[in-house]
């Protein structure tokens, strides 16, 4: 699908579909005025008339109507004009996207991005616009044998800006949400294919690809004697008990200075978790293969960023690998020497996201990064906390927090602060080495997270726990691209302080 940017405050554009904005007290928005003198009152009888309420989501299609440049009218509702901001802004655009590849259109004008929302500038209500309707486009690569459904007629969505100058920023802000959106749909793919297909050999595989792609990034991926000879016992540990060999996945990109000091996004990379000896439960072990959604993530968001020549400079580290059970496999109460050096005595197999997260820590000092961010399907103990609306957030500095917490709120992709640090850390004493892989079921998100932080010292470290945010379970089973939108809009920042 392609996004243009075109100037047409007074809907004259002849669309096959117009998307206007209605408030729920009848007010029309800023584009429907018009449009309303050219059909003759239609709209506030629709409205009168009871059969379009316009609360917050409502949609209707008229179609021919009468003196209307556009071959379809698709109403939004926008709820109540006070507080109108960036969460209604964002859900009436989610149902305007649904409702309009539902109709024939091959091609609509949104009118929304007219609207005042709050403290929303135009740029990143054009940029809302792509994220949102691509994400509504985003097909599973589902491997059904019946022929495939056909795919929505919707080639051309353009977002209407007031002048020139309107059109240009709003260009902008779509070049953004496209970006955004094909990172979140290339994580979400990886993440959707099954684990027969998905494992860390065809990770490394995909990485390549994008470097051949995005001549701006570099890709490295190490195979089992590299990771060897790097010392990485706690990721060779998890590996061991596997027919698949294992990854290190290195991408770099260089778009920022060249002394500046890259950001590292390291994800975890668990092509199937079965939790190894200690056997997860049959029920929803099928839901493992997402384990590796934290690697997706940090994949997704590095394409994003060279997509739009971010001028930052950023390193994406993947360890991946299966934890599975066999002769090989590593036992409950085996000790191992992290990359580090300190040692982990393995309670439980099946916390293994932090031993290979790990020795990916202690790996990125070797890029003297400005922050270190990891991102992981770490702790079941994450959804029980926060469900699936908000990721865990964890790190031991308060900027690099808050900064991520606001990214997540602009991005409408949101983290919720835990606490992390020597109290938990303190669960993970064990009598035979430095410390356990486990610390009991209190705070788990929190243990989990404190194990990482004791490699983190000295970086300005943070961590995700997406374990209740990268995927859904039941009817809509399948991965959410969480958390690229709240990543690439960090960066943003980053790059270009706004
Ligand atoms: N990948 C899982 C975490 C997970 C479980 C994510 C369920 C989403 C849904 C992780 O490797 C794991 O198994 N964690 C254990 C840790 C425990 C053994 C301390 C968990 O959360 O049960
Ligand atoms: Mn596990
Ligand atoms: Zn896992």
């Amino acid at each position: 699908m392609e996004f243009k940017s075109i100037i047409d405050p007074k809907a004259h554009h002849a669309t096959a579909c117009a998307v206007l904005g209605v408030y729920e007290n009848g007010d029309l928005g800023a584009a429907a005025r018009h449009v309303e003198a050219k059909v003759g009152g239609l709209l506030s009888r629709l409205h009168s008339s009871g059969d379009f309420a316009a609360k917050l989501g409502d949609t209707l299609l008229v179609t021919q109507a009468r003196g209307a440049a556009a071959a379809r009218l698709l109403l939004v509702g926008l709820g109540p004009r006070e507080g109108f901001g960036r969460k209604p802004y964002r859900k009436a655009l989610q149902a305007a996207a649904q409702a309009l590849v539902k109709t024939g259109a091959s091609d609509a004008v949104v009118y929304l991005a007219l609207e005042e929302a709050g403290d929303l500038d135009l740029k990143y209500r054009a940029r809302a616009v792509a994220e949102t309707f691509g994400a509504q486009l985003y097909r599973i690569p589902d491997l059904k044998s019946a022929a495939r459904p056909k795919p929505p007629a919707l080639a051309l969505v353009c977002v209407a800006a007031e002048d020139s100058r309107g059109a240009k920023t709003a260009a902008d802000g779509l070049r953004f949400g496209e970006a955004i959106s094909s990172g979140v749909a290339f994580a979400r793919d990886l993440a959707n294919l099954p684990p027969n297909v998905c494992t860390p050999t065809y990770l490394g595989a995909q990485a390549q690809r994008l470097a051949k792609e995005w001549p701006s990034i570099k890709t490295k991926v190490l195979d089992l004697p590299a990771i060897k000879a790097l010392k990485m016992g706690a990721f060779l540990a998890v590996t061991q008990g596997s027919e698949q060999p294992p990854r290190l996945i290195v991408c770099e990109y260089r778009g920022g200075r060249k002394s500046a000091a890259p950001i590292c996004l390291i994800g975890k990379g668990i092509t199937f978790d079965s939790g190894g000896i200690s056997l997860k439960d049959p029920p929803s072990m099928d839901e493992m293969k997402f384990d590796m959604c934290g690697a997706a993530a940090v994949l997704g968001a590095l394409r994003s960023v060279a997509e739009l020549e971010l001028p930052v400079n950023l390193v994406a580290i993947v360890p991946t690998c299966e934890n599975m059970p066999s002769g090989r496999a590593i036992k409950p109460s085996d000790i191992v020497t992290s990359m580090s050096g300190q040692t982990v005595e393995i309670l439980n197999t099946d916390a293994e996201g932090r031993l290979i997260l790990c020795d990916a820590i202690t790996y990125s000092r070797r890029f003297k990064p400005a922050a270190v961010i990891d991102v992981a399907t770490l702790t079941g103990a994450c959804i029980i906390a926060l469900g699936n609306h908000f990721s865990g957030l964890m790190s031991n500095h308060e900027p690099l927090a808050g900064e991520l917490e606001a990214a997540g709120v602009r991005s409408d992709d949101r983290a919720w602060r835990l606490p992390v640090g020597e109290e938990y850390a303190d669960q993970l004493k064990s009598n035979f080495a430095d410390f356990a892989n486990i610390g009991g079921r209190e705070g788990g998100a929190s243990t989990a997270a404190s194990f990482l932080w004791k490699f983190a010292k000295d970086l300005h470290w943070a961590h995700l726990d997406v374990a209740g945010t990268a995927w859904l379970g039941g009817a809509q089973k399948g991965s959410t691209g969480r958390p690229v939108p709240m990543l690439v809009d960090f960066l943003l920042r980053r790059a270009h302080g706004a």
